[in-house]
């Protein structure tokens, strides 16, 4: 059974400044809804109903976001413009948040940990929201298909896509055999390698599921790449020891944490979802 999602969401966002000096990256519209409702909404139509944000200083609008405005609902009720919160009040309604802090920001895998005691001793799903994961009209979301392969398996598994040769330096890349449907078990894997380093261009996207012995892997895991304690190196420590598995997911992903990726993921949003509705 898994039922928990961790959204790690303390970051800087420093590729975004000014615009992120005062306002989470993750707060960003895509068109009319911040990318972490497009995160949520996906995390709960995979059954993942709990949520974790790891979040920090300056982030408490994400908090409100998922709580009732309720001087806002009040002066809207009964106009046309009530509809334009179903989605949210949705997500309000059919799903538990809770919250804690990243006190230092140092990586990913640093606050993943944070959130041990929110996960418990359960699988649980990561989804870095900055990520923008779609998928056609009536296929199963990417958490979704993940999720499906977790009961299959039962280990963690990482999203992947295959991407350029000059851009595997932004990722951490996997090595791995090749089992079937998009799927690997990894034997390698390298934090923003040099491109002569890389040991494929199968990059690791902001989907994870992760067993709960992931905390302790993390707990031992020192300071990698930049001086952050990198969720690849816990991971490929993991696998060594047991499995892990790497699933090329059936969809589009626009990472939304560099402008071109924003932008490209605005015009998609709006020709092919906003315009539809
Ligand atoms: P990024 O490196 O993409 O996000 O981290 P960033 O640091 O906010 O962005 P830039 O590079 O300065 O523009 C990936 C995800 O991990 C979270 C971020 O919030 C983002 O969702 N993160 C990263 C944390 O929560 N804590 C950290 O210490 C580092």
């Amino acid at each position: 059974m898994i039922r928990k999602c961790l959204f790690p969401v303390a970051g800087y966002g420093t590729r975004f400044l000014p615009a992120t000096k005062a306002m989470p990256k993750e707060m960003l519209p895509i068109v009319n809804k911040p990318l972490v409702q497009y995160g949520v909404e996906e995390a709960a139509a995979a059954g993942l109903n709990r949520i974790g944000f790891i979040t920090g200083r300056g982030k408490r609008s994400i908090a409100d976001h998922f709580d009732i405005s309720y001087e806002l609902e009040r002066e809207i009720a009964g106009s046309g413009k009530e509809e334009l919160l179903t989605s949210i009040r949705k997500l309000i309604d059919e799903n538990e948040f809770a919250f804690k802090r990243q006190n230092h920001m140092k990586g990913l895998g640093h606050a993943i940990l944070s959130g041990r005691y929110l996960m418990g001793d359960e699988p649980f799903a990561v989804v870095l929201a900055d990520d923008l994961c779609v998928v056609d009209e009536g296929e199963e979301g990417v958490l979704a298909q993940m999720v499906k392969l977790y009961k299959q398996f039962r280990c963690s598994i990482v999203a992947i896509q295959e991407v350029p040769e000059d851009e595997v330096h932004k990722y951490g890349v996997i090595a791995g055999e090749y089992m079937k449907d998009g799927l690997y078990r990894v034997t390698d894997m390298v934090e923003k390698p040099a491109k002569e380093d890389a040991p494929s261009n199968l990059a690791i996207i902001g989907r994870y599921i992760l067993t709960p012995d992931i905390f302790e892997l993390i707990e031992n895991t020192k300071p990698g790449k930049n001086g952050e304690v990198q969720i690849t190196d816990a991971l490929l420590k993991q696998a060594q020891d047991g499995c892990v598995l790497a699933y090329k997911f059936k969809g589009r992903r626009f990472d939304c944490g560099s402008i071109d990726g924003f932008v490209e993921a605005t015009n998609y949003v709006y020709n092919n979802v906003f315009k539809k509705d």
